[in-house]
């Protein structure tokens, strides 16, 4: 039976098939372009979770396996701090190709950032892939080498992508009703202001 629409979300953007059909998209053109280039592929977490799963499943070639935490969110609807390295790879992409799968890209920030961190180790390649793209609300000068989706700027959950911690494990992304987090993001705005 297929499961009732979350109460605190209004409207589904990504349903679970086009979820799959991005996937397979996305392992299709890393098998492609990766073929003999045993790439390394990345996934920048929490958000990427499940979208990085599902790739990996569907790739056929040879890959290995990285995680990351580098983040400038603090849970809230709005990124409060510069974003910084958390938790590093354990790999060593010298000379490697480098694959970073994410959820979505907002700003450009956090991605230009990982990005200018991981090129200081010399790489052979870096390329980047993501679910959902919000072209709207680049800040930065950065685009995407694989994109799933694009998406209007409206906050959205589900599919690995949180608020405060929770709606991750939504099967589909959807937009988040304004109610839920609107007093919250009043009290942050209030606070950036002193
Ligand atoms: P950026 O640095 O502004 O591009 O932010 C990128 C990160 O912010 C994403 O990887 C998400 O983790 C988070 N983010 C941005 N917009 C949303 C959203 O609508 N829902 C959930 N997370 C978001
Ligand atoms: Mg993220």
């Amino acid at each position: 039976m297929a499961k009732l629409l979350d109460p605190r979300i209004e409207k589904v953007l990504i349903t679970q098939k086009q979820i799959e059909d991005a996937t397979t998209k996305a392992a299709k053109w890393i098998d492609k372009n990766y073929r003999n280039k045993k790439p390394i592929l990345i996934a920048i977490l929490k958000g990427a979770v499940p979208f990085y799963a599902k790739v990996l499943a569907k790739t056929t070639i040879d890959v290995q396996t990285d995680f990351v935490i580098y983040t400038s969110f603090a849970g809230n609807v709005k990124s409060i701090q510069e974003p910084k390295m958390v938790t590093d790879l354990r790999l060593d992409i010298r000379g490697r190709h480098v694959v970073i799968l994410e959820d979505l890209i907002d700003s450009g920030k956090t991605l230009k950032s990982f990005i200018g961190v991981l090129k200081k180790r010399k790489p052979a390649s870096v390329k980047l892939m993501v679910l959902c793209d919000k072209k709207c609300k680049r800040t930065v000068k950065i685009d995407a080498d694989f994109v799933g989706y694009d998406i209007p700027d409206k906050f959205v959950v589900g599919f690995g992508m949180d608020y405060q911690e929770y709606m991750r494990n939504l099967p589909y992304v959807g937009v988040l009703k304004k109610e839920i987090y609107e007093t919250n993001l009043a009290k942050i705005n209030r606070r950036n202001k002193k």
